[in-house]
């Protein structure tokens, strides 16, 4: 089975999945740095050089390779993964469970002010209100392909340890 984890950036996606995946005896992929490892460069230097087209196709393509092993494995997407080429389709298979972490938008730019500098969407934003005003726009836009995901998990006043409980439970 593949349990994947989606949402926007800040979300959450790798920690809980990282915990997620010790508890069950599960392998741990992390998209981003799947996608690091194979292209031999950051996410930040292959937006910057190669360009965001060419990072969602090769996203895209990683993706398929994971989704197509035999294997068990909590899979963390990117925040963008969901929302292009067909990859909600890819994730619409039977050994595919997926799970949205939903935050308010307020709870996304608290975390997600200091840690913007890895993340090209976001880094060039200086000021709270600018990324407030981002993220309201980019989750209204994205929301509708994040919802397609089996369960949604409203986390916003839940710790690590909660949620992963909440979705091993869900789970068995
Ligand atoms: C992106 C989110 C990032 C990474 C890339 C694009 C997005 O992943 O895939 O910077 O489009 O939202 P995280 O959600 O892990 O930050």
């Amino acid at each position: 089975m593949i349990i994947t984890l989606l949402g926007y950036m800040g979300s959450g996606k790798s920690t809980i999945g990282q915990q997620l995946a010790l508890i069950l005896g599960y392998e741990f992929i992390d998209l981003d740095t799947y996608i690091e490892v194979k292209e031999g460069c950051t996410i930040s230097e292959i937006f910057k050089n190669k360009g965001e087209i060419y990072f969602r196709k090769k996203e895209h393509g990683y993706l398929n390779d994971i989704i197509s092993q035999n294997s068990n494995i909590v899979l963390s997407l990117g925040g963008g993964t969901p929302c292009y080429a067909n990859n909600l389709q890819l994730l619409n298979t039977n050994n595919v469970v997926s799970y949205y972490l939903k935050l308010l938008p307020g709870s996304l730019v608290d975390r997600l002010f200091d840690e913007k500098e890895h993340r090209p969407l976001i880094s060039y934003l200086n000021t709270k209100e600018a990324l407030q005003e981002f993220i309201a726009i980019h989750l209204f836009e994205r929301q509708s392909y994040y919802e397609q995901a089996l369960h949604t998990l409203k986390t916003d006043n839940l710790s690590v340890k909660n949620i992963v409980e909440l979705i091993v439970k869900d789970l068995y």
